[in-house]
């Protein structure tokens, strides 16, 4: 019980932080096959309840598939390379004939229904009971066809041309979730099948969504020992991009993600459709399930190796002089560099650094040396390196507590968190060179 209402409390931080915000969440059609769909709505549902803007924007191509297998359409698509135009394409793009055509709406509309029936529901002793859900689609997107590209005639395959921002917004603001499906019309009265991915992204750009969240079969983007890569910067997503090019769907999620980050979307997720409470994992705790991609303007926050000794020396030299910090020698920092991590403007100058000093025996780590640089203050970086610096203490030190000592920024590192503390806390061997001159005070932030 106390885990759950620790639990709980833990994630009111979230509830308050995501409360009347805008979602657009993808997902395709092969999640809304996978046994974990129903799940998925449930949560989907719960986010509603919470004041999140939910628009949902759902695939449908295995669906389409198996229509076309059933009316016996063989499916076709233009290949990513055509050797007689010496044509090339961003990806596999089908070509909607009109027998295609028919199997589309069939398939997208079955599958609109199915996911409007379960948002429906409301059966007693179900995560449902109660939720009432209003969820409206319609006719939001305009579309426009690809037409023949390289002597390909795509027919009624199509693209996204606009999206009706003000008719979704009313629709959030009265409290409904959106539900678009991978069909947009012409002003010329025709249906265009379109992508879940374009879809997905040109409504998150177009609403100024504060999240685009991505479903995926992976768990997110996996490194070379199938670790999840929790969150990458927008300046690493091209070499990924490269790399993800024989895994089509996580590829296209990941460009779905980069291109909503460009034009405006703070923050892009890509998660599992097929892991259960992933999407709650994802939203309310801060381990998070998936991985983020977010815009940071640039910066990289990095490991500091020996090259990097005269960038922080010249960031923190003045403030040792004003007696800010405490001063340490070019030896010295050189033999701790790799405790430091900085973070890099693209230009390559390090606007900021802090220092990571594990003590394993009590499972807490000296946090020293948070330094911004004074043209770059009050843009977040301090903060966001400072979370770095807790998840390489937790994740890769196994720490449970941080603490630091400040003549100056007490304040500042109360609202990151930490509490105030005394010397006893500290472990035995900090203590012992406590500098009852300096007078520092002592705070303390739990993992
Ligand atoms: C403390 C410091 C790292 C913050 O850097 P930053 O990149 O500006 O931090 P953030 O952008 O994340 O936070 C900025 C917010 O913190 C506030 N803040 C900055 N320094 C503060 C301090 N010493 N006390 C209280 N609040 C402070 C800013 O006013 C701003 O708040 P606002 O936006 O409401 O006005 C930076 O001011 C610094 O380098 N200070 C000198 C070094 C130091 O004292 N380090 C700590 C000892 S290890």
């Amino acid at each position: 019980m106390t885990d759950y209402v620790k639990f709980f409390r833990d994630t009111s931080p979230y509830i308050n932080m995501h409360r009347g915000k805008t979602f657009v969440l993808a997902l395709p059609g092969e999640g809304i096959r996978n046994d974990n769909f129903g799940h998925i709505i449930h949560d989907i549902a719960l986010l509603s309840n919470l004041g999140i803007k939910i628009v949902l924007v759902h695939g449908a191509k295995p669906q389409v598939d198996k229509k076309l297998a059933q009316g016996n359409v063989i499916p076709r698509f233009a290949p990513l390379h055509d050797s007689q135009s010496q044509a090339t394409f961003e990806k596999d793009t089908r070509i909607t004939d009109s027998g295609t055509m028919s199997c589309v709406k069939e398939a997208v509309g079955g599958t609109t229904i199915a996911i409007e029936a379960l948002l429906s529901m409301d059966l007693p002793n179900s995560p449902m009971q109660g939720a009432r859900l209003r969820v409206i689609s319609g006719n939001f997107i305009t579309a426009k066809p690809l037409g023949i590209r390289a002597g390909i005639d795509f027919h009624h395959s199509g693209e996204v041309r606009r999206i009706d921002r003000a008719g979704i917004k009313r629709q959030l603001e009265d409290g409904a979730i959106v539900l678009l499906s991978p069909l947009g019309y012409s002003p010329t009265g025709e249906a265009f099948n379109l992508t879940c991915e374009d879809v997905a992204t040109q409504t998150a750009i177009t609403l100024e969504a504060e999240k685009l969240i991505y479903f995926c079969r992976e768990r997110g983007i996996l490194d070379d020992q199938d670790a999840l890569v929790k969150t990458i910067d927008m300046v690493d997503v091209r070499p990924w991009l490269r790399q993800l090019n024989e895994q089509v769907q996580l590829r296209d999620a990941l460009q779905a993600g980069y291109d909503a980050c460009l034009h405006g979307v703070p923050r892009s997720h890509l998660i599992s459709y097929a892991e259960d409470g992933a999407l709650l994992r994802e939203l309310f705790t801060r381990e998070g399930a998936g991985t983020l991609l977010s815009h940071h303007g640039g910066e990289t926050i990095r490991q500091a190796t020996i090259d990097d000794v005269g960038g922080v020396l010249e960031l923190i030299t003045p403030l040792e002089d004003s007696g800010i910090l405490v001063k340490r020698s070019r030896e010295l920092l050189e033999t701790e560099i790799s405790r430091f991590q900085v973070m890099v403007h693209p230009e390559g100058m390090i606007i900021a650094c802090a220092a990571l000093h594990p003590f394993p025996d009590t499972d807490s780590g000296e946090l020293a040396c948070v330094v911004s640089h004074p043209d770059f203050h009050k843009r977040g970086l301090a903060a966001r390196l400072l979370q770095s610096i807790e998840q390489k203490a937790r994740d890769e030190h196994q720490l449970h507590k941080l603490f630091v000592l400040t003549t100056q920024a007490d304040h500042w590192f109360q609202e990151q968190g930490f509490k105030a503390s005394s010397l006893d806390e500290l472990p035995t061997e900090k203590a012992a060179l406590y500098n009852l001159q300096r007078n520092s005070k002592i705070l303390v932030k739990t993992l």
